[in-house]
């Protein structure tokens, strides 16, 4: 199974990647924590990224369309992946339909912009993992401590207010208009981003079976 998931900032893809690629028992590629994983490790394509994330822009095209590319040559995506954060412009979907991968289902989850804003204020991650939490509704065991990799969680630096509103319009611009690309493709599948964590994974999973 080949899926994207789709959603503004905050919606929770992250989150739901990471139960479904359990259930399913396949790998999630993540553009947003390789960029990060990138930025930690210094190397040139963090470099680059750095500016344009701090100030909640995308990452050029080239880069990104670069590093999935590569990523969905290695052999643990032979049996499927998810795709969290990827594509987000209509250049990044038509260069993934031209990498000669066929994605099964778009998974779209829907949370009003309103919400976004205590989403992600309340967001914990993992430096290390790339694991995700909330203050509120994913508390993790101990506070303040991975439950996966016991290393410290941190809010990340574009989850100011500010950041975010333009991470939201920058999503409104440029990736809504994929769901109309990934609709007429008849390849889209809309979760209200609003229920609870686990049940939005179950209603997924039970879509992505019919
Ligand atoms: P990226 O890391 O992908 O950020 P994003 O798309 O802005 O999405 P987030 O990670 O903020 O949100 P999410 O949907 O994963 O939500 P989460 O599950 O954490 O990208 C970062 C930057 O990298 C971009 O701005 C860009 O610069 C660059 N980049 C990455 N990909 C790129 C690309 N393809 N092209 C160009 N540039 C790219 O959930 C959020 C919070 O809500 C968590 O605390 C969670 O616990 C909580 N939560 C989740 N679900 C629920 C629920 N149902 N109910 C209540 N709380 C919930
Ligand atoms: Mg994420």
């Amino acid at each position: 199974m080949n899926l994207i998931l789709l959603g503004a900032p905050g919606a929770g893809k992250g989150t739901q990647a990471e139960i479904l690629c359990e259930r399913l028992n396949i790998p999630t590629i993540s553009t947003g924590n390789m960029i990060r994983e990138a930025l930690k490790s210094g190397t040139e394509m963090g470099l680059k990224a750095k500016a344009f994330i701090e100030a909640g822009q995308l990452v050029p095209d080239e880069v990104v369309i670069g590093i999935v590319d590569e990523r969905l040559r290695q052999d643990d995506c032979k049996n499927g992946f998810i795709l969290d954060g990827f594509p987000r412009t209509i250049p990044q979907a038509e260069a993934l339909d031209r990498m000669g991968v066929t994605i099964d289902r778009v998974v779209d989850i829907n949370v009003p912009d309103e919400v976004i804003a205590r989403r992600v204020s309340g967001r914990r991650v993992c430096l290390d993992c790339g694991n995700t939490y909330h203050i509120e509704t994913k508390k993790p065991h101990v506070d303040g401590v991975c439950d996966r990799c016991g290393s410290t969680l941190v809010q990340r630096k574009d989850d100011q207010p500010e950041t975010v509103q333009e991470r939201l319009s920058v999503y409104h611009a440029q990736t809504e208009p994929l769901r109309d690309y990934y609709a007429a493709a008849g390849k889209l599948l809309v979760m209200d981003g609003q229920m609870d964590i686990q049940e939005i994974a179950e209603k997924t999973l039970e879509q992505l079976k019919a």
